[in-house]
């Protein structure tokens, strides 16, 4: 008898402070699973544009910014401002940085039992065919409070009517822009964690793959 091998790729879409990040995480560690967290691609790529002086209004110094990845690991502290958050959501819209970022999230999604990455265009652009897709999201006065949370506690100071403007400006450019915008992708299961707390969504995303594995 052959046993086919068993492959799980989950692909975790939605925007801003929506809790994709640690459901993501929560997801590999229950399937034992590789997880990539794609925002930190664009994040990388805003750190590297940042050190080399580079212009986030340009595409081509954004793309030309993508070589100095090899020298970003990904517990850079940088990563993780709201400054390089920004900017990456400025070069993010650029079709040039997106398709010099494709095959690194394709490779990764194509490993051998499967993997879960969490982004914008998982489910859209790169890994279509994912076994599973969730579409995190929550109202954005909640994401705004969650943001500023997490900004007390790394020390950064935070205003939450300034953090909602930018949760909010977020969103139009990642929901409006002409490349890979963010959309509910078909097949996704819609996981609102607006009333949610952190174990009860990680319960529910957890149902939600069980179904479509099920089903599949
Ligand atoms: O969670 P937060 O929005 O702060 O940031 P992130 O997930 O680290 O992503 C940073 C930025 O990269 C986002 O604002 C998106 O515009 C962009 N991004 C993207 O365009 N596509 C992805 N797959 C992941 C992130």
């Amino acid at each position: 008898m052959i046993i086919p091998a068993i492959s799980l790729l989950i692909a975790v879409d939605g925007p801003a402070a929506s809790g994709k990040g640690t459901i993501a995480r929560a997801l590999a560690a229950h399937y034992e699973l590789p997880h990539m967290d794609t925002g930190l691609l664009y994040r990388a790529v805003a750190v590297s544009l940042l050190r080399f002086g580079g212009d986030p209004g340009s595409e081509f110094e954004a793309v030309r910014a993508v070589a100095g990845l090899c020298q970003i690991g990904p517990e850079d502290p940088e990563l993780r401002t709201e400054l390089a958050g920004s900017i990456a959501s400025r070069i993010s819209a650029y079709p040039g940085v997106r398709a010099a970022l494709v095959e690194r999230q394709r490779e990764f999604a194509a490993q051998d039992g499967g993997a879960v990455l969490d982004g914008r265009d998982i489910g859209t652009v790169i890994a279509p065919h994912a076994s599973a897709k969730l579409y995190v999201t929550a109202a954005p006065e909640v994401r705004a409070q969650r943001r500023v949370a997490e900004l007390l506690e790394r020390g950064t100071p935070a205003h939450y009517e300034d953090v909602l403007i930018d949760i909010r400006g977020r969103d139009a450019r990642d929901k409006g822009r002409a490349e890979a915008p963010l959309v509910r992708a078909e097949g996704a299961d819609v996981l609102d964690t607006s009333t949610l707390a952190v174990g009860e969504a990680i319960k529910r995303a957890i149902e939600l793959i069980e179904a479509r594995i099920a089903a599949s």
